[in-house]
């Protein structure tokens, strides 16, 4: 029935002509999505769900008053791309909310913000890239939160500050390489983290959030695989099994770049800084040196030590060499003045003496 609405409302102005009964008809129609407890066009409702999934919706039907008692809008297997500001704001009872499927690829800051009473949000498979740090402000009710399978590669520092509820929590498939420990720190009653499926480099930039997840699971957290990709030793190894001791060598790169502060990486330093004015453009940009440093990681270092040592060897192979070639060259002529003697004295003492040792002649002749 609703799906006549649309059609009969663009030839509404010749069929005002027409009929008045055929009017009176398409007046309700038309109005029937603004009605105060109307089902959204395209959905299904049954009291608590308004489902608009998979009906290849390219932007958000008219949600006008959703009826009373709905706690949850599902709108996953939709072509979803962008999301007006105000999406949401007649929707603050929701509780649930999908969006999973979609191609949402940047979501205004304020989208979520009149939905105070969230417990569940999925933004699984889309296009999200960036997201706002004060994307999920207020949303204190939240238990749930799926962000898999995106292009995220950073998780802003203060994005999670106000999920202090959340106790599942999926960031899987997407670009990260590090995560800040103090992204993190706000998620106190956390019990399920999914990060599998991102490019890990197990350097010094994730070795404070190491030391987090270890609390994590040692309060009886989980945590999935979190295979590392570079550097290149402990490509396909778990940063949980990655001993402590691997990361050392942070410590001294920190001393290098000159004052430490709390024990943070230096390259979380820069956003350490300045926590809550950075807008989270800066967050994604890393300053120059601290994308060098990413890339140092202990097989580099370790580099290093084996060309000093295999210098010394060389050097002490030279060394010798020279030394063997200096004693041949004296053997050498102390050898052939000895003959040069040997020669002079010969007619002194007679021939006789000259044909008994074929041996001296063949080396004198040789000198
Ligand atoms: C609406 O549908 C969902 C799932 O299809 C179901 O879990 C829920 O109980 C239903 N609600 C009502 C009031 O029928
Ligand atoms: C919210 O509801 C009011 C009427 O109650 C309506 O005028 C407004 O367009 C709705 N906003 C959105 C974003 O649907
Ligand atoms: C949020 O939930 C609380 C308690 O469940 C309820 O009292 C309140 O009215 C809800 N807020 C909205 C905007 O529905
Ligand atoms: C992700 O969404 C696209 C488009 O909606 C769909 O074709 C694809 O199967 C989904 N992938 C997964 C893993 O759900």
């Amino acid at each position: 029935m609703q799906l006549l609405a649309a059609p009969s409302r663009r030839s509404q102005g010749w069929r005002i002509q027409s009929s008045p009964a055929l009017l009176c008809v398409l007046c309700v129609l038309a109005g029937l999505p603004s009605w105060g407890s109307g089902c959204p066009s395209l959905c299904v409702c049954n009291g608590t769900e308004v489902d608009c999934g998979g009906r290849g919706l390219v932007s958000l039907p008219a949600l006008g008053t959703l009826p009373p008692g709905t706690s949850a809008l599902l709108l996953p297997n939709n072509r979803l791309s962008t999301l007006p500001a105000t999406a949401f704001s007649n929707a603050t009872f929701l509780e649930r909310l999908d969006l999973s499927n979609n191609f949402l690829d940047n979501l205004p800051a304020s989208l979520f913000r009149e939905l105070t009473n969230l417990t569940e949000l999925v933004l699984r498979n889309n296009s999200l890239t960036v997201l706002d740090r004060d994307l999920f402000q207020g949303l204190a009710q939240l238990r749930r939160l799926d962000l898999s399978i995106n292009g995220l590669s950073t998780v802003p520092l203060g994005l999670l500050d106000d999920l202090s509820g959340l106790t599942w929590l999926s960031l899987a498939s997407n670009r990260l390489h590090a995560l800040e420990r103090a992204a993190f720190e706000p998620l106190a009653n956390l019990q399920y983290l999914q990060l599998g499926g991102n490019p890990w480099e197990c350097d010094c930039s994730l070795r404070d959030f190491k030391h987090w997840m270890e609390w994590l699971l040692y309060r009886g957290g989980r945590v999935d695989a979190v295979e590392c990709t570079l550097p290149k030793d402990l490509r396909g190894r778990d940063i949980r099994g990655v001993p402590m001791e691997m990361f050392n060598y942070c410590l001294q790169l920190e001393d290098e770049n000159g004052g430490a502060k709390g024990g943070s990486p230096p390259c979380n330093r820069g956003g350490g800084a300045q926590p809550s004015e950075t807008p989270p453009v800066a967050d994604t940009s890393a300053p120059a040196d601290c994308v060098r440093q990413r890339y140092r990681p202990v097989s580099v270092r370790r580099a290093i030590g084996t060309v000093v040592i295999a210098g010394v060897v060389c050097g002490i192979v030279c060394i010798m060499m020279v030394a063997a070639a200096a004693y041949g060259c004296i053997y050498a002529s102390l050898m052939a003045k000895y003959q040069r003697e040997l020669k002079k004295r010969q007619p002194l003492m007679g021939d006789g003496d000259a044909d008994g040792d074929p041996e001296e002649k063949q080396i004198s002749s040789v000198a």
